[in-house]
């Protein structure tokens, strides 16, 4: 028995670890940084495969027996090798868990016009998990993807509001909007992007709905728990939370809190 591991590759995992911690506050939890080697976005299937497998035996080794990856590019690019490969070679019940699923699923709650844009890293573009995944569940729904390869390092820096990030935002949004004037929908296919929310809601029609994913990944966990009782019992439940990085604590605590809302300490 142990906590629930949250796995990112750096602060934007904590996006959806506040929404899993608000909506499920008994169980014990790690969350763990790659901060030393983010961003994963413009890395290869190898390395990111590589660099979370290391992650997650890491969150093993704490005791965690359940490890949700609240990171896309490592969702996308290592979650099936490792659920498909690495898992079985273990003698007992562990589970990792992803974003992109939980998501794509229930896509059609909110889109009208049947026509979807994904903003992700090129990472996540590239792999494109989320046309597969969507087209499983809803094959009539067309999927505009965009990468935005410079927002990951603006967010990381704690530069949302300078001329940078407006003029990246702007230009993504702006080459969506141009190939995909229908959209209604538009996915935060990044854990990081939440923070963007103010500069990408100015530059949309207002009738686009944009979706984060904290909140869908925490109620897909809650279903997930509910409906496999033998995962819910290896979770223990005291209601801690511990908070780790690859990088200098101390240069974590302080932008944590951006992301997290509330100061936490590595
Ligand atoms: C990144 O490290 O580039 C961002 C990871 C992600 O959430 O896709």
């Amino acid at each position: 028995m142990g906590p629930i591991g949250i796995f990112d590759s750096g602060f934007g995992g904590l996006t959806v670890f506040k929404e899993i911690k608000a909506l499920l506050p008994q169980y014990d939890y790690i969350y763990l940084g790659d901060n030393a080697r983010v961003p994963y976005g413009t890395r290869s299937y190898e390395t990111v495969y590589h660099y979370t497998l290391e992650c997650v035996h890491h969150l093993f080794d704490k005791g965690c027996r359940l490890v949700i990856l609240a990171c896309n590019t490592a969702s996308a690019k290592a979650l099936r090798t490792i659920q498909q490969r690495d898992l079985p070679l273990y003698p007992d019940l562990r589970r990792v868990l992803g974003v992109i699923r939980p998501t794509t699923e229930i896509i059609d709650q909110f889109t009208v016009s049947k026509q979807v844009g994904i903003l992700a890293t090129s990472g996540t573009v590239n792999s494109q998990s989320y046309s597969i995944e969507i087209h499983k569940f809803f094959p009539t729904i067309e999927v505009y993807q965009e990468a935005c390869p410079m927002w990951v390092p603006l967010v990381e820096n704690n530069e949302i509001d300078s001329e940078g990030a407006r003029y990246f935002v702007q230009q993504s949004i702006q080459r969506l909007l141009t190939r995909a004037p229908a959209i209604d929908t538009l996915i935060l296919a990044c854990t990081h992007y939440p923070l963007l929310l103010p500069l990408i809601k100015a530059r949309i029609p207002s009738h686009i709905q944009v979706v984060s994913q904290g909140p869908i990944v925490a109620k897909s966990l809650a279903d997930y728990l509910h409906r496999h009782p033998e995962m819910e019992a290896l979770c223990t439940t005291n209601g801690t939370t511990q908070f780790f990085t690859t990088e200098k604590p101390e240069n974590f605590d302080e932008k944590a809190a951006l992301f997290y809302g509330a100061h936490v300490q590595a």
